[in-house]
């Protein structure tokens, strides 16, 4: 079983990449001070995140269920390369799909307190944007027991290398990163962001201008 497999780890020393390198809205430019993980990247490293969920599925019906609202580029991109190994491989994944909404974080502080909104049909397959404390997705998997679920298996994009995690690990990790806070990709500073492509390191002055 692929618990804990291995994935991309991006070293504390990392800088990322200057703007003016890629393509980033105009409407940002004076609130990032990086490109973290271009949107290139991320979908390579998605690809294969699919081939593993799929060689560890195969077979079984799954409930994709994405965790709102950061998770949703992630969840769609990992879906479409689902999609692709369903078409064209001997082995499909009979598969639907339900979204729930988590929100703990306020400015780039965890509130500590997790609200649910959604999700109708509970039983398996959960992907989500970032795993930071792990707070959030253990609160979600203590609510996901009550389905009575037969296998619950968590995909994130992101894990993050901090003294606050509790403990907990996704069985697929696309990225293992720097205890900082990133933004784009669907991934958030005050609902702000979510409109960049690449993942990317917020700026103080950005920090500044959103804050709640
Ligand atoms: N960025 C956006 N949202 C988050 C993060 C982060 O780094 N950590 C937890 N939620
Ligand atoms: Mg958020």
């Amino acid at each position: 079983m692929a618990t804990s497999s291995p994935c991309v780890v991006i070293s504390d020393e990392e800088q990322g990449y200057d703007l003016d390198l890629f393509c980033i809205p105009k409407h940002y430019a004076t609130d990032l001070e990086k490109v973290y993980i271009p949107h290139g990247l991320i979908l390579d490293r998605t690809e294969r995140l699919a081939r593993e969920i799929m060689k560890e599925m195969g077979g079984h019906h799954i409930v994709a269920l994405c965790v709102l609202k950061g998770g949703y580029k992630f969840f769609a991109d990992l879906l479409d390369y689902i999609k692709a190994l369903n078409r064209n491989s001997d082995r499909s994944i009979p598969m639907t799909v339900d979204f729930i909404r988590l929100k703990s974080y306020c400015n780039d502080q965890s509130t500590g307190e997790i609200k649910v909104i959604g999700g109708d049909d509970l039983s398996t397959l959960t992907g989500k944007d970032i795993i930071d404390t792990g707070k959030t997705m253990k609160t979600l998997l203590q609510l996901l027991k009550q389905y009575n679920p037969k296998m619950v298996k968590v995909a994130s994009l992101l894990v993050k290398r901090t003294p606050r995690n509790v403990g907990y690990r996704p069985d697929f990790v696309g990225f293992e990163v720097p205890d900082k806070f990133v933004v784009g990709y669907a991934l958030d500073y005050n609902e702000y962001f979510r409109d960049l492509n690449h993942i990317c390191v917020i700026s103080e002055s950005g920090k500044e201008k959103y804050k709640a």
